[in-house]
């Protein structure tokens, strides 16, 4: 910090080792077991500087006031600079994204871990090579997520889930329900199993994990509760009664829930992507794609990371406003006005 002073001027150390602190002592109290001693090396590391620092503050302030009776002695002891990003070791919230291994919500998973959050993904039982390998992946590229099992349309097996998280982090604080499929047919060929696969993955799905999770949130007063639907839920889409069905529910369920708890500190919001470039996409056959490229006003497919961007809006505490809005994400596809 030099020698410069100004009595409202505080060292950056200062607060980084109060948010620090706070940040670890909140982990602490949700599962002391979690706490790692890289975090208690951190903060002493961070405690170091911030004292460092405040001695010189305080020589600065002799110097400043009584430069007379000047003190020169300064701290000898080199400060490492160590920064609250560089000591983010499981400081933020819990995240759950289901779905969280997919395309969207690879991405979702990401931007959240980058904020900060220790981040849970599930997956079915019939993905397990693909979700390990996924975890092992993303941890090479410097992302240390956890995964776990749930089979999302079965209520009893997300009950079971709740039960295995909250034992290990203690609640959910950040919920992405993402998990989603087609079975894209139109309803004159529809079978009643693409049906059922549809409307029980996408929308069962948010009832059961929703419903599982949520009193723990009421009871600490704080939840972010993030919900991806989709365009075509806002408008239907040719070949998707199935699929528009249930992400239009999703928007319903948000807006009812985000009422019930608008008093608890819970958010409860949609968003609703318009065609984003993911595998789910890429089955569409070539020329209905082509054609369906042709009708977005900005001309191409979204980006997973531009869906992701907003979850982790609505997932930060000052989107707490910001409850029961369905948010479209779909390059002009669909206004809501015809
Ligand atoms: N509007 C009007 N008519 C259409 C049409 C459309 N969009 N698409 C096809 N048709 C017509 C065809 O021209 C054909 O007409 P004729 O019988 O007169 O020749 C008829 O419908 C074909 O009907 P079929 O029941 O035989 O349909 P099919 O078996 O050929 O295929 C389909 C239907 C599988 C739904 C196919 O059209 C398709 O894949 N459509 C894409 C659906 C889509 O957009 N899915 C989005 C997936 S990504 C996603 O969902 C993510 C997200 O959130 C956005």
């Amino acid at each position: 910090m030099g020698n410069s002073y100004s009595p409202f001027v505080y060292p950056d150390t200062f607060s980084s080792f109060g948010k620090y602190l706070q940040k670890t002592f909140l982990n602490s109290w949700r599962n002391p077991i979690e706490l790692t001693m890289d975090s208690f090396f951190c903060l002493s590391e961070l405690t170091h500087s911030a004292i460092d620092d405040m001695v010189q503050h305080h020589a600065n302030a002799y110097n400043f006031y009584l430069p007379e009776q000047a003190q020169t002695k300064t701290t000898t002891r080199q400060t490492i600079p160590l920064t609250e990003k560089e000591c983010r070791i499981k400081t933020g919230y819990i995240a759950l994204v289901t779905g969280g291994t997919g395309g969207i919500g690879t991405e979702i998973c990401k931007r959240l871990y980058d904020d900060g959050h220790q981040v849970i993904a599930t997956y079915i039982a019939q993905e397990s090579e693909h979700a390990k390998t996924w975890q092992r992946d993303q941890a090479e590229e410097g992302y240390e997520f956890d995964i776990i099992e749930c089979d999302v349309t079965d209520f009893d097996t997300c009950e079971s889930m709740s039960k295995k998280i909250t034992r290990k982090y203690q609640q959910v604080d950040i919920l992405v329900n993402c998990a989603g499929i087609t079975r894209d047919a139109t309803l004159r060929k529809m079978e009643q199993e693409n049906w059922h696969a549809v409307l029980d993955t996408n929308l069962d799905s948010v009832f059961n994990v929703t419903r599982n999770l949520i009193n723990g949130m009421i009871k600490r007063g704080y939840g972010r509760i993030i919900n991806i639907s989709s365009v075509n839920g806002q408008k239907g889409q040719f070949g998707q009664t199935n699929y528009s069905t249930a992400k239009a529910g999703i928007i319903g369920f948000s807006k009812a829930l985000a009422l019930e708890l608008a008093e608890t500190g819970i958010s409860v919001n949609t968003i609703c992507p318009g065609y984003v470039g993911t595998s789910m996409v890429e089955a569409i056959p070539e020329d209905i794609k082509n054609s369906i490229i042709a009708k977005i006003p900005v001309g191409r497919l979204a980006k997973p990371a531009e869906i992701a961007d907003a979850v982790a809006f609505l997932a930060t505490e000052n989107a707490g406003y910001i409850t029961g809005s369905e948010i479209s994400i779909n390059g002009g596809l669909f206004t809501g006005i015809s």
